[in-house]
């Protein structure tokens, strides 16, 4: 059999050190590379280290053997064309279809699954120009894997860092193997909730938690990015919004239930990664509650708030919808975890154990997602990303 034919494209980023990995793992697992840098690639590695670890020939110009047709050639027949890093720069050619290099006319030319890890500043990242060219990218079908967070070029850290050579190389694996040429969400409507409901006492004290909403912003983003139509729901999170996903921001659990509510009938899945208050204060003071000179404080009196989750979950609001929680617990936390999948009735619960300095807050998470049919899928410690991937496996599994 035929190697899978792979076009690695590396542009002019300081992580292009890293492709270098990417491209030994790609060769060494059997896959025939081609690597195609641009011309500012080459100021980082040169064309003698991609040529010798490939072993083929490297050009960045569309003049070289023009005999082959190179610019049509090397994009008509590859299997997945992966660039890595992908600078701000050729993310914004790729989303208008420029043309000026061997690799955008490779970018234009393939009809393979196509995958961007773009590496850059946060400023780059984050400015809206890019954040447009990402979702167009998507839009046009393409994969764009969100950069990691960490060290950047200098001193500086942030959201901008080429993730892990591996993680790519696992994400081109998985691309390859399952030959997804449409991303597999597209035509879907998902909803996500994300953050944590506070639960006001008065105008300035409420009762919250500590989530911070950035594992349901990665399921946002992710889901966006295997072409689902997302609505996120966002309580107190105060994240930018991601790319290409409709916002409703919402305080209480109250109004995160109107919003889900609201959204759900047209849902075909309802992702609940908010962390919803299962109690409020019953009664609200208008004014500021004062300390009163030699007095103890009234107790605060709790009522129940609605349960979500087991509400959309017992009455579906359409027939084969995918709903699936998440259990943050402290202890016990698989038995605890079948439990509550238990009671709430949804299809998949995603259980992770948190603490003070554990998952809120933090990049990273792991987990087990618990399925309704006795399944236990674990996922191991890694950006939350990768815990959003997963979870989209499983609903598109169980969407069909
Ligand atoms: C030291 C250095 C590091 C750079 N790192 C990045 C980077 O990580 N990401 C990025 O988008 N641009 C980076 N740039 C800017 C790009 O090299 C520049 O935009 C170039 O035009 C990109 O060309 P290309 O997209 O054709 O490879 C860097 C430039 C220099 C000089």
């Amino acid at each position: 059999m035929d190697k899978p034919k792979v076009v690695l494209g590396v542009s002019g980023g300081i992580a292009a050190y890293k492709a270098c990995e990417l491209l030994r793992r790609l060769t060494e697992s059997g896959h025939d590379v081609r690597v195609v840098p641009t011309a500012s690639a080459l100021h980082f590695v040169g064309a003698a280290t991609w040529s010798a670890l490939s072993g083929n020939p490297v050009s960045t110009e569309v003049w070289d053997d023009v005999h082959e047709v190179p610019h049509v050639r090397i994009g008509q027949h590859a299997d997945l064309v992966v660039v890595a890093p992908a600078t701000a720069d050729i993310l914004a050619k790729a989303a208008h279809g420029l043309a000026d290099d061997l690799l955008t006319n490779t970018l234009l030319t393939a009809r393979c699954p196509v995958v961007f890890a773009p590496a850059m500043h946060t400023e780059m990242w984050e400015h809206p120009a890019t954040q447009e060219n990402v979702a167009t990218l998507r839009r046009h079908g393409a994969i764009v894997i969100e950069p990691a967070v960490g060290r950047l070029t200098g001193v500086d850290t942030g959201k901008g860092r080429l993730p892990d050579p591996t993680e790519i190389y696992a994400i081109c694996r998985r691309v390859l193997s399952r030959g997804i040429t449409e991303p597999d969400l597209k035509g879907r409507h998902v909803v996500v909730s994300a953050g944590g409901t506070r639960e006001p006492l008065d105008p300035v004290r409420f009762l919250g938690n500590r989530s911070s909403g950035k594992q349901g912003y990665a399921l946002a983003r992710t889901a966006a990015a295997r072409g689902a139509r997302v609505t996120l729901i966002a309580a107190n999170t105060g994240l930018p919004d991601p790319a290409g996903v409709d916002v409703v921001q919402v305080g209480t659990a109250v109004q995160l239930r109107e919003a889900v509510l609201k959204a759900a009938p047209d849902a075909d899945a309802v992702v609940m990664a908010a962390a919803v208050a299962d109690f409020r204060p019953q009664t609200y003071a208008a004014g500021k509650i004062k300390k009163k000179d030699g007095q103890d404080p009234e107790p605060i009196v709790l009522v129940r708030n609605p349960d979500i989750l087991a509400e959309i979950s017992a009455e579906r609001a359409r027939p084969g919808q995918v709903i699936v929680g998440f259990a943050a617990e402290t202890d016990d936390v698989l038995a605890n975890g079948r439990t509550k999948l238990e009671r709430k009735g949804c299809d998949l619960l995603v259980v992770n154990e948190v603490g003070e300095r554990k998952t809120f807050g933090s990049e990273e998470n792991e987990a087990v997602v618990l399925g309704a049919d006795g399944t236990e899928t674990p996922v191991s410690h890694g950006p939350k990303e990768h815990l959003a991937e997963t979870v989209w496996d499983l609903v598109a599994e169980r969407l069909g």
